[in-house]
């Protein structure tokens, strides 16, 4: 507590949350765009928010990435975390297999002792595909579990590393750049303002269900996505924020 105060992490988790309107707001030292062993903190600190919110077997709903991975990898056994339901948020968003949702939920549930379901949904659906999943019985089943999560923990990425990530076609990086989308999080791409742009077409958590859960616990930090993390609030899907010290301070030069 002593570093914390020491380093203003405390004064920085105030600021942010009072001028972003948040419910809860850490941030751990470091930067994680140049320091590799902060996403590791930052999955701690996520591991123990979702300690204190979880109660016994609670839906977890949990998204892709890189830094859900993090949080994944530092989960040990405990006895609230062994009793949950750990579901994807989305089906598939283009991720390699290590990164995606899926993979992190089977994960979380091997680490921490607890259950998990998949959602078993290719990348890139097309119309047709797309309507006859929605009406698969067992993929409605799952959606209806993911929709009734009490508990949704998620990444926020930026626009542009997403799309080329996911190597999305010449067209929709055209058309992300002509809309100007500067985030992206569970598959919707977003403008500084907050405004939906494109969204890839999968099944899962729509933005309106993830505002039905009691706690959003939003994990992202290093300096070069705080524009990201920022035009993602402005959406209006939030509760709780998990970042690192880089991105912190970032956002308030913007703000
Ligand atoms: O693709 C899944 C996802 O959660 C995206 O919605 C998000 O933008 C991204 O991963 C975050 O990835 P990372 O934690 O690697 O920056």
């Amino acid at each position: 507590d002593v570093i914390r105060e020491w380093f203003g992490l405390n004064h920085l988790e105030h600021q942010l949350k009072e001028q972003l309107g948040l419910n809860k707001v850490i941030v751990v030292a470091g930067n994680s765009l140049t320091q590799t062993w902060v996403k590791n903190d930052l999955g701690r600190a996520a591991v123990q928010q979702l300690k204190q919110w979880a109660e016994p077997h609670s839906v977890v709903s949990v998204a892709g990435g890189t830094t859900m991975e993090a949080v994944a990898q530092v989960m040990t056994p405990h006895p609230v975390l062994r009793t949950l339901l750990y579901v994807p948020a989305r089906g598939g968003l283009g991720e390699k297999v290590e990164y995606q949702a899926n993979t992190i939920c089977s994960q979380m549930a091997a680490r921490s002792g607890g259950q998990y379901r998949l959602l078993h949904v290719p990348d890139q659906l097309s119309e047709e595909a797309y309507e006859s999943l929605l009406h698969d019985e067992q993929i409605q089943e799952i959606i209806k579990l993911v929709k009734s999560a009490r508990i949704v923990i998620h990444g926020i990425g930026e626009a542009n590393t997403m799309a080329t990530r996911r190597k999305a076609s010449p067209e929709t990086l055209a058309k992300l750049k002509n809309k100007q989308a500067v985030a992206e999080a569970f598959g919707f791409y977003f403008d500084r303002n907050g405004n939906i742009v494109h969204k890839i077409q999968t099944v899962g958590l729509k933005l309106e269900d993830i505002k039905q859960a009691e706690h959003i616990i939003a994990v992202a930090g290093g300096q070069d996505k705080a524009p990201a993390i920022l035009a993602f609030l402005k959406h209006g899907v939030h509760d709780c924020l998990i970042t690192d010290e880089g991105a912190a301070r970032e956002m308030l030069q913007y703000i």
